[in-house]
């Protein structure tokens, strides 16, 4: 018999630092999470753009630190183990990721495997990796955002590719946790419009995802609470995180886009990307991230601008199974929604996410980033091995259903 589970869960990096000048209080953190040796985590667009000068100009002069610059976007495997051999030769105390998901993420892994040894594919599930549990504690791990959407320093997951074989793998765990994020939003003035448009619309999706994502209740009761899902469904606290996200993105991720300079967008921006994270790592996703795998694999489109163009089409197929939702995102996107029937009501939310992508600059159609339609039963193919992420879909898809969302996506 099915048995509701009656219970959820919330878990968040240890602590969380905002505001504008936040970064300035690293060195105070840094003493009080072991001093020592500092092991900085980015790559070379973040270091060019100034930003880990800004980082280190705030050390004092006695502390010592060595900076690992090579992680490039969807890092590999490989260069995650080359992270973590070099964090090997420095032996830090204290390790600051800062960047976007990737410099964040290789981070996380370097705070892993410098404490515990081994490869990264080690601690990748099975029959990808060998799916060792992690066995305790990692070095004590600061994740620093330079770009307000992918919410990877809120998370416990650090996404590993592996370009062999067209694929993308995640390790999951509670110790991957930052010990502490500090989220400064006036480190993400300089981020050129595109990349801003493409990790706000991220940011969005997560909200909108986490928002529409089956409740906690709607799962059976796990026979062992180590059991529960991370992603756990989702729950009045995720839900009202959500909302606030979603409204902040549409209230300022054009102004944002328009005048990088502009801290107030920026802030908001970055608060918005923050309570999403916060918001869909315990809720979970939907179909629009699960989809959106296949296709970034094959064509290493940038993972916000991939969700982007796939997230309408799956809320027009979604709306039906949650149509209140749609049509209060509408609403929270600025849409009139007063009158309408609950069916047209939601059909504006995707019309809204439409507009601001093509507001922000982004391309339209799968078919503007080189998607082929001879692709697509593949692309439903692989899709549907994503069960962790379409669990939580909030109207069941078979393979067919896939094919005709990537199709209406073209
Ligand atoms: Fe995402």
């Amino acid at each position: 018999m099915f048995e509701e589970d009656q219970v959820w869960e919330y878990s968040m990096a240890d602590r969380l630092k905002f505001g504008p000048g936040a970064v300035q209080e690293l060195p105070a953190e840094i003493e009080r999470l072991g001093g020592g040796t500092v092991l900085i985590v980015t790559d070379e667009g973040v270091r060019d753009a100034g930003i880990v000068d800004t980082v280190v100009e705030t050390f004092p002069a006695d502390l010592r630190y060595e900076v690992f610059d090579d992680v490039e976007p969807d890092p590999s495997a490989a260069l995650f183990d080359r992270a973590a051999r070099y964090a090997d030769e420095v032996d830090p105390d204290v390790i600051v990721g800062i960047g976007g998901g990737s410099s964040i993420d290789v981070g996380k892994a370097a705070s892993l495997l410098s404490t515990h040894g081994g490869e990264v594919l080690d601690y990748v599930a099975q029959p990808t990796g060998e799916g060792q549990p992690i066995p305790g504690p990692t070095t004590p791990y600061v994740a620093v955002p330079t770009t307000a959407g992918t919410g990877s320093e809120s998370t416990s997951v650090a996404v590993v590719s592996l370009p062999e074989q067209d694929l993308k793998v995640g390790i999951s765990d509670r110790h991957l946790f930052p010990d502490l994020s500090v989220v400064d939003p006036a480190l993400t003035v300089s981020l050129p419009p595109a990349p801003t448009a493409c990790s706000g619309l991220d940011a969005l999706s997560h909200a909108i995802e986490g928002y529409t994502t089956r409740r906690f209740d709607a799962k059976e009761r796990p026979d062992s609470p180590a059991d529960r899902p991370d992603y756990g469904g989702r729950n009045l606290l995720s839900d009202t995180l959500c909302r606030q996200a979603i409204e902040l993105v549409g209230d300022n991720l054009r102004r944002a886009v328009n005048n990088g300079e502009d801290l107030d967008a920026r802030r908001n921006m970055s608060l918005g990307a923050t309570m999403a994270a916060l918001g869909f790592s315990n809720a979970g996703l939907g179909a629009a991230h699960a989809l959106a795998y296949p296709v970034a694999s094959e064509h290493h489109t940038a993972h916000g601008l991939t969700v982007a163009l796939l997230l309408p089409e799956v809320m027009r197929y979604n709306a039906t199974s949650a149509p209140e939702r749609y049509a209060e995102i509408a609403r929270l996107l600025g849409k009139e929604v007063d009158g309408l029937d609950r069916r047209d009501a939601a059909e504006k939310a995707a019309a809204a996410v439409e507009d601001l992508a093509r507001d922000v600059g982004l391309p339209e159609g799968l078919a503007a980033v080189g998607v082929t339609e001879d692709e697509l039963p593949r692309f439903a193919a692989d899709t549907m091995q994503l069960q962790r992420l379409l669990v939580g879909n909030p109207r069941r898809m078979d393979a067919d259903d896939v094919e005709g969302i990537f199709q209406r996506s073209l």
